[in-house]
């Protein structure tokens, strides 16, 4: 078989560049080791940027997403009882769409069958070759059968346990890496949100996050130590926790109800440089992970998404290779902004098990400022609404 981009991978980033990339008549396969129904079953963030909105509509997968996603002007942040509005929309002119990842992929396939693209579902054994040569070629095993999918380029969208940066030989990458010393757990809960925007809340007792997905579906989360498992919180102990690191005028209005999904995620910083090594192009989670407290992990997948789609366009439409040549860096630009963001946010935000008296009283003042200073606030929404790219 043959290609004119191989993608690895069918999460948001592989489905997004396919899209886009099929729109403009260029040809692509799609390699996925999972099932359609596994893709869909990952719970994970809910905040799209402005311009990760605006990628959806262009890639003509934005109706679902316009009628039922949720603008939002602004966000909480608070430490106890200090409670800090930062409004995007007075502060920058733009706002964020709360709408779930699931529902972001589930559109995405749906637009993919629509068009007829090709996705293999299952596959195994991936081997990624001849990245220096005039063509590349993607190898795996799908039913049993070793198969070969030849193309001229190879976008790596598979996530930060893929093989494809695993393909760029170790000697000739590297690693940037923070792992914080605690983990977020999640739920699911069938219960109207606690509040019309989304809370960041810092407490004595660590993190909380309240977001929702609609009126009656929200994702709450507590800043949890790396030894806990979902079995050690029973519904009863995630809301007393939940309610005790919120603002108390908020937890006066919490409705608990039975969780849905529970989870457990460790918090990481990690981008590996270079993106491009020959004919392959490492998209998303595969070239990065960022920790969730900017919301920042899928809207970095989209703007790589957007620079490799004009790059790769430009190189097979119009022979053009100035922009693939430059993605890399283009890219990492934007990552490292998004990067310093996320763990401003994370260290902002969480008690860190040990830390010194000082730790707690820089947080406190980081948010009296916050509070003071609509340039504090700007800078903030600016970067939460999304850097331009
Ligand atoms: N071969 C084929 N597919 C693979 C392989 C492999 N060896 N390894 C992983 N995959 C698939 C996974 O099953 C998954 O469906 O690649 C996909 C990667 O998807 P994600 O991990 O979701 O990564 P990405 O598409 O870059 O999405 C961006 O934004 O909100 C964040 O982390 C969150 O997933 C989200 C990310
Ligand atoms: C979510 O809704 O799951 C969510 C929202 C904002 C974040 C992280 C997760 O920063």
């Amino acid at each position: 078989m043959n290609t004119q981009v191989a993608i690895i991978g069918g999460g948001p980033s592989g489905l997004l560049l396919s899209q886009l990339l099929n729109r403009a008549g260029i040809a692509t396969v799609i390699l996925e080791r999972g099932t359609r129904d596994h893709v869909l079953s990952r719970i994970r963030a809910g905040i799209l940027e402005w311009g990760s909105v605006e990628m959806m509509r262009e890639a003509g997968v934005g109706a679902r997403m316009d009628a039922e996603g949720f603008p939002h002007d602004g966000t909480y942040i608070t430490d106890a009882d200090l409670m800090v509005h930062i409004d995007f929309l007075a502060l920058t002119g733009k706002r964020v769409m709360v709408y779930g990842q699931t529902e972001v992929t589930q559109d995405l396939y749906q637009a993919q069958d629509a068009m007829g693209t090709t996705i293999i579902h299952g596959v195994e054994d991936v081997r990624i070759l001849d990245l220096d040569g005039p063509q590349a070629a993607v190898e795996y095993t799908v039913g049993g059968e070793r198969k070969r999918l030849t193309c001229a380029y190879v976008a790596g969208c598979d996530g930060f346990h893929g093989v494809s940066r695993k393909t760029i030989p170790e000697e000739k990458r590297q690693a940037f890496e923070r792992v914080y010393p605690f983990g977020w757990l999640g739920i699911l809960s069938r219960t109207p949100p606690v509040n019309d925007e989304l809370i960041y809340a810092n407490s004595p007792h660590g993190f909380a996050l309240a977001s929702m997905r609609n009126e009656n579906l929200v994702r709450y989360y507590v800043q949890v130590p790396l030894s806990d498992t979902v079995e050690d919180w029973s519904d009863e102990r995630f809301w007393a926790e939940f309610s005790r690191r919120i603002p108390a005028s908020a937890a006066a209005r919490l409705v608990t109800g039975p969780s849905i999904e529970k989870s457990i995620a460790p918090l990481r910083s990690f981008v590996s440089e270079p993106l491009r090594w020959g004919r392959l192009f490492l998209v998303g989670d595969a070239a990065h992970i960022v920790p969730p407290t900017g919301a920042k992990g899928l809207n970095l997948a989209f703007s790589d998404v957007f620079y490799l789609h004009q790059a790769l366009i430009s190189a097979l439409k119009r022979g053009d290779e100035s922009g693939i040549d430059r993605y890399s860096e283009v890219a990492l630009r934007r990552i490292w902004k998004a990067m310093r963001f996320s763990w401003q946010m994370t260290m902002m935000l969480h008690r860190f098990d040990g830390e010194d008296n000082f730790a707690a009283q820089m947080r406190r003042a980081t948010l009296a400022h916050l509070a003071e200073s609509e340039t504090a606030r700007r800078d903030l929404a600016e970067n939460y609404v999304g850097l331009p790219f």
